[in-house]
């Protein structure tokens, strides 16, 4: 599974593509608002700068940009304004379209994103389809031709927890087979919490993935909004082409408590001898 990391600050970007395992970046304008405010402390240079910035150090993997319009003209042309300002940087610009931009119930204008896919496609700018919540949502901006289709698993988590009145913390762990909503009593089956058919993230990424390999449809799943190091693991057992993870959530997938005693063990046991050997 492809490991892209989910920010807009440039330093953790630089340390993870350090780490030598780093295949691509995301960001949103949530993201990028919070490098804003951040950089306010005095980076000294413009936004258009920090993204070039992002941009060269990632040559070669995928970065991610998103619209900010909601109409399918909004989008296009900031779609193409992205690509051209960008992608002659580095040549490595995906522009992030949202499915379904109607922010209400009348949904007139639900299609633009789709529309806005198919046309940018077309066109050769490779769209990461963005805020993905059901597999009909991930098969149709497949059929409009977006490179990458991001189910936003951990929002899934969140939303059926807090639809059930259930307490948890962003970071908590959420089994991929879902939450049992126990009964007090005890003659009562416990009734799985889903969403229209969801049962988690994690489900969602792998109805996206099995809908995808039914059809042979080329788009690649990228599980995004990840919380966790066993989401993480999840993601990759339901065949997630790519997760996006936040800087904590890369740094959670090398940790174990026995690997750190078993370092601290092996370190107090080297014998001078083969010190000297493979040291001097
Ligand atoms: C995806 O590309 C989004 O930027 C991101 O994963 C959203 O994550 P969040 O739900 O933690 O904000």
């Amino acid at each position: 599974m492809k490991i892209f990391i989910d920010t807009g600050d440039i330093e953790e970007i630089k340390k993870a593509y350090s780490f030598g395992i780093l295949d691509g970046v995301t960001t949103n304008p949530s993201l990028i608002k919070a490098a804003v405010n951040d950089k306010s402390s005095g980076t000294g240079i413009s936004l258009s700068e920090y993204i070039i910035e992002i941009l060269n150090v990632a040559k070669g993997t995928p970065v991610s940009l998103e619209v900010i319009g909601s109409t399918y003209q909004e989008m296009v042309s900031e779609a193409r304004k992205i690509y051209k300002v960008f992608n002659k940087v580095a040549g490595n610009v995906y522009v992030k379209i949202p499915v379904n931009p109607s922010m209400d119930e009348k949904g007139s204008n639900s299609f633009d994103g789709i529309k806005a896919i198919k046309t940018l496609s077309d066109e050769g700018i490779p769209i990461n389809c963005t805020l993905v919540f059901t597999p009909e949502q991930a098969m149709l901006a497949a059929k409009a031709g977006a490179s990458f289709v991001s189910p936003f698993a951990g929002r899934v988590d969140d939303h059926i927890r807090k639809s059930n009145d259930v307490d948890f913390k962003k970071t908590d762990y959420f089994p991929a087979y879902g939450l049992a909503l126990e009964s007090d009593k005890p003659e009562e089956e416990a009734v799985i919490l889903e969403d229209n058919g969801i049962v988690s993230g994690i489900d969602l990424v792998g109805q996206c993935v099995e809908i995808f390999r039914n059809y042979g449809l080329k788009a690649e799943v990228l599980a995004s909004s990840m919380r966790n190091a066993r989401q993480v693991r999840e993601a990759a057992l339901a065949g997630a082409d790519i997760a996006t993870l936040p800087f904590k959530v890369i740094l959670e997938l090398l940790k174990h408590q026995k690997t750190a005693e078993g370092m601290k063990r092996f370190t107090e046991d080297v014998v001078e001898e083969y010190s000297d050997i493979i040291r001097k």
